[in-house]
């Protein structure tokens, strides 16, 4: 209706990534400044389906912009994954009176965001996840902090392997996307980066190792993510730190940094690309414009539909991950 003040939502969804709150912050604040009306929903696709929403005004996200985690609270919602449960969230959006929804998460979330946009509600998704899998951006909220959180918890290990002559395993989160162990593993120095995306024989390692150890090189960082491939049959952290001191004489010890990766006060890189995020999100609602996803590419901030953006499949920095073998010998 012509003149009718806008009224939009915003929630998080799936796992939750340091930065979600500045482009929450973002969301906000840019709607309040076009004279739109903010629904804070939260706990993700659960909240809109249990109407657990709570309208925002610009001293709702005031002093979040440097905590990680969400304000509006994270959910997985099984019963959005099915046609009722979307069709639910329509006519709650609908009774709501919300005219358009930001969901800011990771590919579950924005295929949640497709179904509904499909049903009539403009959905803008935001890329959120630390795992950096979102294949229509090159950056997703949560990614940088994430690093540099397995960077100075890999940086502390460090000094008890150079200590104790040792090898550290670290396992890092990732199920199908190595992104963190690779960029990670960059920034430590590991002598081995094991992904999902490139499958690994651990006698390879050991031989590398073993060429380093000639070397005069005496203690050694392996980075593993969650997810990896082996060809050899061995992938968890233990087996990986076991078969390496059998193969090398090199002690070994494991460390898997978990959660710890969830959390922390957002980068500036993160507050900066999360905010501009959220600003465009906004526009785009202001603009009558749904079913986009804002993504990062080349450095922009752009956005594309949201279908083909799902339909897009992860191309793996190949070039990096050959970088990060020829300089760790
Ligand atoms: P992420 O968004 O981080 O990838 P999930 O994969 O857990 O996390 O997805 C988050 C939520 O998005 C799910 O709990 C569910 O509510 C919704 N979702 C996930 N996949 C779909 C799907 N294929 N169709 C509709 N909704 C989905
Ligand atoms: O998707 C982000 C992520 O942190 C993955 O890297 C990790 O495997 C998963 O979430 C853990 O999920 P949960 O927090 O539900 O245990």
């Amino acid at each position: 209706m012509e003149g009718k003040q806008k009224t939009i939502g915003v929630l998080t969804s799936g796992g939750d990534a340091p930065g979600m709150n500045a482009a929450v912050r973002s969301v906000v604040r840019s709607a309040i400044f076009k004279g739109m009306r903010v629904l804070g929903i939260r706990r993700g696709y659960s909240g809109l389906l249990a109407k657990d929403m709570v309208e925002m005004d610009v001293r709702s996200v005031c002093d979040i912009l440097h905590r990680g985690g969400t304000i509006l609270y994270t959910a997985r919602c099984p019963e959005f994954r099915d046609d009722a449960g979307v069709e639910k969230g329509k006519q709650i959006c609908q009774e709501m009176g919300i005219d358009g929804l930001v969901v800011i998460g990771g590919d579950g979330s924005f295929r949640g965001a497709r179904d509904l946009s499909l049903k009539g509600i403009p959905c803008i998704g935001i890329p959120g996840t630390i795992d950096n899998d979102i294949a229509s951006s090159d950056y997703t909220v949560g990614f940088d902090t994430a690093i540099n959180t397995v960077m100075d918890m890999v940086d502390k290990l460090r000094d008890t392997s150079q200590s104790h002559d040792r090898c550290s395993v670290v396992e890092v989160m990732g199920r199908h996307c190595g992104d963190i162990a690779l960029y990670a593993g960059i920034a430590c120095g590991a002598v081995a980066i094991l992904l999902p995306e490139v499958p690994f024989s651990i006698d390879e390692i050991a031989a590398k190792m073993k060429r380093t150890l000639q070397t005069g090189k005496k203690n050694f960082i392996v980075m593993v993510a969650e997810g990896v491939t082996s060809v050899d049959g061995i992938t968890n952290v233990e087996s990986i730190a076991k078969a390496i001191e059998e193969r090398t004489g090199v002690e070994s010890r494991t460390t898997v940094l978990g959660h710890v990766q969830r959390g922390g006060a957002p980068t500036a890189r993160e507050r900066v690309l999360a905010s501009e995020m959220g600003y465009r999100a906004v526009e785009l609602l202001a603009e009558g414009i749904g079913n986009r996803v804002v993504v990062c590419r080349e450095n922009k901030i752009v956005d594309l539909d949201i279908l083909e953006a799902l339909n897009m499949k992860r191309t793996f920095n190949k070039r990096l991950y050959d970088i990060s073998d020829a300089i760790s010998i």
